[in-house]
């Protein structure tokens, strides 16, 4: 679509026609967004797959027997000959040393998280500190960490820009005692804001004496995280995220190190070496196995493998390229769109330029008189122009508390009111605070996203200006 605008961008954003390889795969591998006519924007919530995976995983499927694995019967060992290579694939795709790391399947990042909290040797004295832009996966740690004595401290995210002051965060990180295991949490890349916070907070917090927990969800789908390079202690991982297919499968990476030295509070199938009930006793095996429970979705991990080798294949150079271009004239885009009074139609939350953040890109739209336009109102014309966006908080309540200005106080009050004592729905939440509690539309762009995906958008969001 060669029209004035396209060339604007392009003038823009000249580097968008050096990834003219992702029009082709995206006609290639992708054809039915166009054929429906699919405007997909919410690669955060989930990436898309190419047809080429599924023919691949289906082949493989249809070609061979696998059994269950834990036996050494020959169906038995060659699904696990099959997801052993795909484990070993999900290292080496991460640079990370079989000798330092081991990557433990989960079922997605949340139960990689979960594996976390549960083992974590959180005690009396230590630390769990995170920062306000993480994912309620994330934040749900702090129950362990408070049921084992642990303190639990929240570093904020200023405005405009939803990035923390790195001062504030260091005076708490050199606030520990060292002999206790303390806990650091951060995502490399926001999934609220687009935020990709600084990797170097690893190894400066390693120093201090920190078990660092990067989120690397929202990040690994666009950018390449070398585990060479960063070295965290543990990375929480969807793959459905990252190629969009399998969904149910997820990853730990964890350091060797840390993860045999975490101990379990119960065991299943798979996870011990012996287990006895008579003598009742136990031993759990070492990492990877201690931490997967039962049987493994042996099916589907050879396509975690098949859609880690399609990512390669493409390259995170042209990826980052294409979502970076299209990402900085959204952004562009969205600030020039005015009522006729002057005032903004739009209200980003998070960097407005292309430094250091990724292609989410989270806003609130605001009628002439500066009031929120609700919801239901963007989702029916959105829906009617098969635009798939987000709203809401994506389950990063800090970011979004911080972006929308939800006090302390006035989540406070909310909660202290005796009808919320004991459950609070999201409407009851909504009616507490309303507006602001029904958070932001989030519109993310990713591997195949092309500019009429965002020209797309831009003219709905345009169908705003005046309109009320
Ligand atoms: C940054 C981040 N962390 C963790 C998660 C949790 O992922 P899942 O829902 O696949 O467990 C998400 C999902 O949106 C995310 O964006």
């Amino acid at each position: 679509m060669k029209n004035k605008p396209f060339f604007d961008f392009i003038q823009a954003y000249p580097d968008y026609e050096q990834t003219t390889a992702i029009d082709k795969l995206r006609e290639a591998d992708y054809s039915i967004l166009d054929q429906s006519n699919t405007v997909y924007l919410d690669y955060t919530g989930g990436g898309l797959y190419a047809d080429s995976q599924l023919a691949a995983h289906h082949n493989l499927l249809r070609r061979n027997i696998f059994g269950n694995p834990h036996s050494y019967n020959p169906t038995s060992l060659h699904a696990t000959s099959l997801v052993e290579s795909a484990r070993q694939y999900v290292l080496e795709y991460f640079n990370a040393s079989p000798d330092e790391y081991v990557c433990i399947f989960t079922q997605n990042a949340s139960g990689a998280l979960k594996i976390i909290g549960e083992s974590y040797p959180f005690g009396d004295g230590c630390q769990y500190v995170l920062i306000f832009d993480n994912h309620n996966s994330v934040n749900g740690i702090r129950e362990y960490a408070h049921a084992k004595g642990a303190r639990v401290r929240y570093i904020p995210v200023v405005l405009p820009d939803l990035r923390v002051d790195t001062k504030v965060l260091f005076n708490a990180l050199e606030d520990t005692n060292k002999a206790c295991s303390n806990l650091f949490a951060f995502p490399a890349q926001s999934n609220f804001s687009g935020v990709q916070h600084p990797l170097e907070w690893i190894v400066e917090a390693q120093s201090l004496g920190w078990d660092v927990l990067l989120d690397a969800a929202a990040f690994a789908p666009t950018n390449p995280l070398d585990l060479s390079k960063w070295k965290p202690d543990f990375v929480p991982l969807s793959f459905y995220k990252m190629f969009g297919y399998p969904t149910g499968i997820g990853a730990l990476l964890a350091r060797k190190e840390k993860i045999n030295a975490m101990q379990r509070s119960w065991f299943a199938g798979g996870t011990t070496s012996v287990a006895s009930v008579r003598g009742e006793k136990h031993y759990p095996a070492d990492a990877p196995a201690r931490f997967e429970d039962g049987t493994i979705d042996y099916l589907n991990i050879p396509a975690v493998e098949i859609g880690l080798r399609h990512l390669r294949s493409i390259g995170y150079e042209i990826i980052h390229k294409r979502v970076s271009t299209l990402t900085g004239w959204l952004l562009d885009a969205l600030q020039n769109l005015h009522h006729k009074n002057g005032n903004s139609l739009v209200k980003i939350y998070g960097p407005l330029s292309t430094e250091k953040r990724g292609g989410t890109v989270t806003i609130n739209f605001f009628d002439e008189n500066g009031k929120l336009i609700p919801k239901p109102l963007l989702e029916k014309e959105a829906n009617k122009r098969n635009i798939s966006i987000r709203m809401g908080f994506f389950c990063n309540p800090g970011a979004g508390e911080v972006a929308l200005d939800i006090s302390t106080d006035e989540l406070a009050s909310c909660f202290s009111r005796p009808k919320y004592e004991k459950r609070l729905s999201d409407l009851d939440f909504q009616h507490c605070i309303d507006p602001k509690a029904t958070g932001a539309v989030r519109v993310s762009v990713g591997l195949v996203s092309n500019f009429a995906d965002i020209n797309a958008f831009v003219d709905f969001a345009r169908f705003f200006v005046n309109n009320r």
